[in-house]
Order: structure tokens, then sequence, then C-alpha cells
């Protein structure tokens, strides 16, 4: 108490010389800086945002790979002798041979020409890739350690933070798995089903540590607000989102872009022709022209559900509602430009980016649904 007091005239003869900081309750400022209450909740949501913005970075880099057919250029799975590239020819000459062995190669890469210079291209983006992966996971695994063993974390958060430390480890074993899945029979390309999985996994991280992290930063401007909870709107929305998202993953793994260069019309037909030789259910989850023809119109559901969604938080924090409207008016336009343009590089890039950001604001948006009013009240009253 008495350091407490200390620290308070300190921070006032500081406003006197004209340093101002702002202004905080003697129970605030005890909480935030007494000895005794380690507890460091706008330092861990700092971290996260940080280790949010890697995972979208890192989403972009594996659209890039996907795009530039790089993904299955590392036939192994080695996390820890892995980081290190080829260094000598000797060593790239035995990558290539493995590659040369993959359906891949044997089908597409070998008779399109691909000479050793083309492999070192689309095997760097591969390993870049990987090589972010293993950089999430230390970015995440040590802070963590270093804020537990301080006691910087707050009650109740430590699970939720493991968790997330977790679902950043699986994902290394979905991206795998889908890998692996290329490789085999006549593949020459990765599974679009474990690509989705490695895809939306990826999304739901992110959305996690923004969750979090808004958490932590209402629990640093008032020490008595609880976590945000998941309101029915919100998990609506989140659903009709996870639809799209979903669609799109399948879309892209399925090069299923292709199916169509022109919009509003597809090959110049409002409803494509869909193969139903092998039922609904197969159409529905195989068939390119299907496919895209969904993800292009249940965009629009998307937008309504993400409008909903806005509206209700705008009277509170106008920002998240701003972030929505433009991340989807944003995604919407660079789909449009996506097709019409045949599915260019960095039209598709920037579609996955924006795909991220998307994620990222609609978490956002469902969080200040589901924090309490009263909560809200307490939060402006306070900055
Ligand atoms: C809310 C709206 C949308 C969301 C959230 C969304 C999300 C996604 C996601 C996550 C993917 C997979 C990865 C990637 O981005 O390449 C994707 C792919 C794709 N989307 Fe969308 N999308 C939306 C709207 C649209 C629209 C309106 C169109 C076209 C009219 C479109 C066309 C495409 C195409 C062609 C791909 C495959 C691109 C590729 O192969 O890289 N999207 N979308």
């Amino acid at each position: 108490m008495l350091y407490c007091i200390i620290l308070q005239e300190l921070q006032s003869n500081l406003q006197c010389l004209g340093l101002h900081f702002r202004a905080a309750s003697r129970r605030d400022w005890c909480v935030m800086t007494s000895p005794h209450n380690k507890i460091r909740p706008l330092a861990l949501a700092k971290w996260l945002y940080c280790v949010a913005a890697m995972v979208v970075l890192i989403v972009v880099v594996g659209g890039i790979t996907r795009l530039t057919e790089s993904g299955l250029s590392i036939t192994q799975w080695q996390p820890v002798t892995g980081v290190l590239p080829p260094l000598d020819e000797a060593t790239w000459l035995t990558e290539y041979d493995k590659y040369r062995a993959t359906p891949e190669f044997i089908y597409e890469a070998g008779p399109a020409g691909m000479t050793l210079a083309d492999f070192k291209f689309i095997f760097f983006w591969e390993w870049f890739h990987r090589l972010m992966g293993r950089l999430i996971g230390l970015a995440f695994a040590l802070p963590l350690m270093w804020f537990w063993v301080r006691g910087a974390i707050p009650k109740g958060y430590t699970p939720r933070l493991i968790a997330l430390l977790a679902l950043g480890g699986l994902q290394g074993v979905f991206g795998w798995l889908m890998v692996r899945s290329g490789l085999s029979g006549q593949m020459t390309d990765v599974s679009h089903f474990w690509l989705s999985i490695h895809l939306l996994t990826a999304l739901f991280t992110l959305g996690g540590l923004i969750w979090t992290a808004l958490d932590l930063r209402n629990l640093a401007a008032d020490p008595g607000s609880r976590p945000a909870r998941l309101t029915g709107i919100s998990a609506l929305v989140a659903a009709v989102l996870f639809v799209q998202l979903l669609l799109g993953a399948w879309v892209a793994g399925l090069n299923a872009g292709h199916a169509s260069y022109d919009w509003p019309l597809m090959n110049g037909r409002l409803v494509p022709e869909v193969d139903l030789r092998q039922g609904w259910l197969w159409a529905l989850t195989h068939d390119p022209y299907l496919l895209h023809f969904l993800h292009r119109w249940w965009a629009w559901i998307a937008v309504a559900a993400l409008i909903w969604l806005a509206r209700k938080v705008r009277h509170i924090d106008r920002r998240a509602s701003v972030a929505i409207h433009s991340a989807f008016g944003i995604q919407i336009l660079l789909g449009i430009a996506t097709v019409m343009t045949g599915v260019a590089l960095w039209l598709a890039v920037a579609h996955q980016l924006f795909g991220a950001l998307l994620v990222a604001a609609t978490a956002w948006g469902m969080h200040v649904a589901g924090v309490p009013s009263t909560q809200h009240d307490a939060r402006k009253a306070h900055s």
C-alpha cells in the first residue's frame, strides 16, 4: 500500500512537471503496479496482437505457396532439421530427386519442363511457409512461458492460452497431413478437404487470438471486467461466415476459380451445369462448378449476416462496425476481380489476406456484442 501511495505521489509530481499519465483510480493503479499483483493483461494483449499479425502473414504466405504450386516440393516432415534449406548442390539434387518421384512432378511439373532452378523457387515458398510456422510457435510458446513463470497471466486465462498453443501445434500436424494427401497415388494436388481444415484452423486460431487479446485489453482497462461471451447472433453470423470460408477453401483446393472467368453469370449461365452422376452429396463436396457457384452467391448471405452484426455493435464501438464493413466490401470486390482476371496470383493472394482480415474484424464485432453493457459503460467512463 505504501508503495502504491509513493507511486501515486510520483505520478502527480511528474504531472506538475508537465508529464501527463492517463488518469487512473487508486484501485486500478494499485492493481496494475502492486508488487504483490504481477498480472500484466495489457502486455499479454499486445503480445497476442503481434502473434495474430504473424498468423495473418502466414496465411498470405500459405496463399502464395498454394498459388505457385509450391506446396508439395518438400516431401518430408522434419520439424527440427527442416529449419535449414539445402546448403550445397548435392543436397539440392537429393531434394529434387525426391520431388521428381511425386505424382505432381510425374504428371504435371515434369511434362511442363520444370528445371532445377524452377524447383528451387517452389521449394523456397514451402520452406518459408514452414519456417514461419516454427517462428510463430516460438513467438507464442516462449513469451507464454515467461509470463507464466512471472505470474503475469490473469486468473482463468492460462488454459485458454495453452489451448491456443495446442491449436498452433495441431496446425503443424494438419499442414503435414495435407501435404501427405498430395503425395500418394495419382494425386497432383493436396486434398481439398485437408486444405480447408488447414486454412480454417488458421482462421479459427486467428479469431481466438483476437478474442482473447480483447478480453485482456478490457481487463487492463477495468480490473473487474469479465470475459465476453458468445451471443446467439454472433454464433449465427459465425456459422454463416464459416460456410463461406469453407466453400472458399474448397474452391481454392479444387482450382475451381478456373471454372468460370465471367461474373455475375458463369460461362454465360446463371446456374452452371452440375455433375450429378454420383449424387448431390458428391456434387456438393466435389463439383468445381457447383462449389464456385455456391461460393459466389453465399457471399451475399454472409454480407447480410455481417451487416446485421455490424449494426448491432455500431452504437457500442463504431470502429468494429467500420472494420467489418470495409473488410467484406473489399473481399467481395477482390473475389469478383479474382474470377474476372482468371485467378491472377496477387488478386487471389489479396483475397486470402482479406479473408483473414474479415475473420479478425468479425471476431472483434462478436466480442463487442458479447461484452455486458455495464462493462462498456465502465470502460467508456475509464477512457
Ligand atoms: C464475404 C465474402 C467472401 C469471403 C469471406 C471469401 C473467402 C474466401 C476464402 C477463405 C477463399 C480460400 C482462399 C483464398 O482466398 O484464395 C476464397 C477463395 C476464392 N473466392 Fe472467395 N470469399 C468471398 C467472396 C467471394 C466472391 C464474391 C467471389 C467471386 C464472385 C469469390 C471468389 C473466390 C475464388 C475464385 C476463390 C479461389 C481463388 C484461388 O484459387 O486462390 N469469393 N474465398
